[in-house]
C-alpha cells in the first residue's frame, strides 16, 4: 500500500515561460528549415504563422470514432465540443484518426486489435507537434489502447468516453448489451423464440449512440479510467445522447490545455496508488474479468508493477455495490442518474478503502468523490449492506498454470450447491476433465454423448491464448451439453487459458498463464484427468503425477509443442511473436522497455 499523502498540484503550476514541445517544429532556431517545412503545410487548414509561432498549446484529440467503430462513433460529434473547449482556453486542437477497434465485429477477436492501436497512437503521439492529447475511450479495447499509449509516451493526456447507450428495453424490461445475447440464446434454444424474435430481442439493447449499457468491458474501463484519475470526476457514466455529455467534452477540451500548461502528465496521476484504487473500484462496480488484463498492461507501460496477485489482496474481500447487468439488473442510465463512479467511490472513501491519489483535475480523488453518495439505493448500495460480499477475483496456481482468475460475483446458487456445499470440504471440488482445443473444436463435441461429459465434469478451453488463438479469444464460459440443460444441470465449471466476455456472468476459471501455445500445464492435460479446484487455498491441479506430467511434457516437445493455427493477417503473426501472457497485460513485449519518451 502506498504511503502517499494527500498531493495537489498546486507546486507544479508554472508561473514563468513554459516550454511547449510543439514549439521544437514551430519556433525552431537551431532549425529554421525544419520549421519552415513543418508551418507551411500546417498552414494548409488555416492557422497563420504568428498563431503556430504564438505558443499556443496544440492538443490531439485521438479521435477513434467512424462508422466502422460505432460505440466511438459519438465522438464525432464530441470532438466539436472538445475543440470549443481547447480553443476557449487558449489552445489549438489537431484531432487525429487512430486504428479503429469494433469489439464485435473484428475477426477473429477485437483485441488482437488493442496492441495496434497502442502502437498507432505512440507513433503519433511522439512524433507530431502535441502537447497534450484528449483520449476519445468507449469500446472496449480502445479505452485501455489509448491510456497504455499515454503512458508510454507520457506527455498530458485526459481520457473522454463515448458514454454508454440508452437503457435498452423489451416488454417493460431493461435489456442490457451483450448480457442479453446470452439470455436471447437460451430462449432460441428452449424454442421459446424463433430468430427474428431473437433479432429484435438483441437489437432492443442498443438503442441510441454510445457504447455498451452494461457493466461490461467498456463501461468497465472506462468506470477504471475515472478510478485511475485520467477522467474529469463523473465522466464515465454520463450516457452518449445526454446533454450533460456534450458538457463534460467541452470541460474536458478546456481541462486538457490546463494540464499542459501545468505540465500535469500520466506518470503524475498513474501511481501504485492510483492503480490500487481501480483494483477497488473494480471489485464494488462488479466490474469485467478483462480489467485485470488492461490494467496490468497499462501499470507495465508507466512503470508500476501490478500482478494478478495484487488484484486478489486488494480487490477480493471489497463487495459488490453497483446493482448493474451483468451482476445486477440496471443499466448505464441508471447508473449515471444513481452518481456514477463518485458516488461509489464514496462508500469505498468512508470505509478507508480509497487512496487520494492524484487526478486530471489537480485535485485527488478523494477530494473529488467524498461525501457525493448516491440517492437511489435501489441501484448503488451501501457498503455496509451490500449486494454481495467478497465481489474480487481469486488468483489461482498449480500444475495447471502460474495464474488464473476468477470472478466470484457472478457465482449461482446453482453452481454453488453442487460444487461447494461438501461439509467436510466446503470450498473445494473435484471433477473429470473435458478437455476442448479452440471454440471450433468444442462446437463440433459438445453435444456428442459419447464425450459422457456428467454434472461432475469440468470443461477446459485452451489454444485460445493470446499466441493460441490471436489477441486470446473470449471463449472459455461454455455452456453445458443440450442433455445435460434439459436435467436441469445449467452450467458447468469452465478452465482456460482464454478470456471471458465481460458481459458473461459465468464464474469461469480464466485468462490461465502461461497459455498452452506457450507452454503451460494446460498442454499437458488430458481428457478423463482428474481436477481439484480450490477455492481456499486458490490451487488448481491436475491430480496427475510429476512422473507421468514429465513423460507427458517429453512427448509434447518431441512433437515441437502444442500446435495452433497459422495467421491469417501479417499483424498476427508479429503480434504472436513479441506478445506477453495475459496474466502480464498481454503487451508487446520490446515496447515495454520505452518509458516517457515524450522528449523531443
Ligand atoms: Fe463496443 Fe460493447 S461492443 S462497447
Ligand atoms: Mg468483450
Amino acid at each position: 500500500t502506498s504511503t502517499s499523502k494527500p498531493k495537489s498540484n498546486a507546486s507544479k503550476k508554472t508561473s514563468g515561460a513554459l516550454k511547449l514541445r510543439s514549439q521544437e517544429w514551430f519556433n525552431n532556431p537551431a532549425n529554421t528549415d525544419m520549421t519552415a517545412l513543418y508551418i507551411e503545410r500546417t498552414m494548409n487548414f488555416g492557422l497563420g504563422l504568428d498563431e503556430l509561432q504564438s505558443g499556443r498549446p496544440i492538443i490531439g484529440i485521438a479521435q477513434t470514432g467512424s462508422d466502422i467503430a460505432p460505440c466511438n462513433r459519438h465522438h464525432l460529434v464530441l470532438a466539436e465540443r472538445v475543440r470549443e473547449g481547447i480553443r476557449d482556453a487558449g489552445g489549438i486542437a489537431f484531432e487525429f484518426p487512430i486504428h479503429p477497434i469494433q469489439e464485435t465485429c473484428k475477426r477473429p477477436t477485437a483485441s488482437l486489435d488493442r496492441n495496434l492501436q497502442y502502437l498507432s497512437l505512440v507513433e503519433i503521439l511522439y512524433g507530431y507537434p502535441l502537447d497534450g492529447v484528449v483520449l476519445t475511450t468507449g469500446c472496449d479495447k480502445t479505452t485501455p489502447a489509448q491510456l497504455m499509449a499515454a503512458a508510454t509516451v507520457d506527455i498530458p493526456a485526459i481520457a473522454l468516453n463515448s458514454g454508454p447507450m440508452l437503457n435498452g428495453w423489451y416488454k417493460g424490461e431493461r435489456t442490457g448489451s451483450g448480457t442479453i445475447v446470452w439470455k436471447a440464446r437460451e430462449l432460441l434454444a428452449a424454442g421459446e423464440i424463433d430468430e427474428t424474435g431473437f433479432l429484435k430481442l438483441v437489437a432492443s439493447s442498443a438503442p441510441s449512440t454510445g457504447h455498451c449499457n452494461t457493466m461490461g468491458t467498456a463501461s468497465t474501463m472506462n468506470s477504471l479510467a475515472e478510478a485511475l484519475g485520467m477522467t474529469l470526476p463523473g465522466s464515465a457514466a454520463i450516457p452518449a445522447p445526454y446533454r450533460d455529455r456534450q458538457e463534460m467534452a467541452y470541460m474536458t477540451g478546456k481541462r486538457i490545455v490546463e494540464m499542459v500548461r501545468e505540465n500535469l502528465k500520466p506518470s503524475d496521476i498513474l501511481t501504485r496508488a492510483a492503480f490500487e484504487n481501480a483494483i477497488v473500484v473494480n471489485s464494488a462496480i462488479g466490474g469485467s474479468t478483462n480489467a485485470p488484463i488492461h490494467l496490468n498492461a497499462i501499470a507495465r507501460h508507466i512503470g508500476v508493477p501490478l500482478t494478478t496477485g495484487d488484484w486478489e489482496k486488494h480487490g477480493y474481500k471489497i463487495p459488490l455495490l453497483a446493482n448493474l447487468q451483468p451482476a445486477g439488473e440496471y443499466l448505464g442510465e441508471d447508473y449515471y442518474r444513481a452518481g456514477g463512479v463518485p458516488a461509489v467511490v464514496a462508500e469505498l472513501i468512508a470505509k478507508g478503502k480509497i487512496q487520494p491519489a492524484l487526478t486530471v483535475n489537480g485535485k485527488t480523488i478523494i477530494e473529488n468523490c467524498e461525501g457525493r453518495f448516491t440517492e437511489d439505493r435501489k441501484v448503488i448500495f451501501p457498503y455496509a449492506k451490500p449486494m454481495m460480499k467478497n465481489a474480487g477475483f481469486l488468483d489461482f496456481s498449480g500444475n495447471l498454470f502460474d495464474s488464473a482468475i476468477m470472478k466470484t460475483s457472478v457465482i449461482t446458487p446453482e453452481f454453488h450447491n453442487r460444487y461447494l456445499e461438501d461439509p467436510a470440504d466446503p470450498m473445494a471440488f473435484e471433477g473429470t476433465a473435458v478437455v476442448f482445443d479452440g471454440p471450433e473444436d468444442y462446437h463440433r463435441r459438445i453435444d456428442d454423448p459419447k464425450m459422457k461429459i456428467d454434472a461432475h465434469s469440468i470443461l477446459f478451453m485452451r489454444g485460445v491464448g493470446p499466441v493460441g488463438y490471436p489477441g486470446a479469444a473470449e471463449v472459455v464460459n461454455m455452456r453445458a451439453p443440450a442433455y445435460l440443460l434439459k436435467k436441469g444441470v445449467t452450467a458447468l465449471p469452465c478452465i482456460g487459458d482464454g478470456r471471458q466476455s465481460g458481459t458473461s456472468g459465468s464464474p469461469s476459471i480464466l485468462n490461465a498463464s502461461p497459455e498452452a501455445a506457450t507452454g503451460g500445464g494446460l498442454a499437458l492435460l488430458k481428457t478423463g484427468d482428474r481436477v481439484r479446484i480450490d477455492l481456499k487455498k486458490r490451487t488448481a491441479n491436475m491430480l496427475v503425477s510429476d512422473e507421468e506430467l514429465a513423460l507427458r511434457r517429453q512427448k509434447l516437445e518431441a512433437a515441437g509443442g502444442y500446435q495452433y493455427p497459422p495467421s491469417q493477417t501479417p499483424w498476427q503473426e508479429i503480434q504472436r511473436a513479441v506478445v506477453d501472457e495475459l496474466s502480464e497485460g498481454m503487451v508487446l513485449k520490446p515496447a515495454v522497455k520505452y518509458q516517457k519518451i515524450h522528449a523531443t
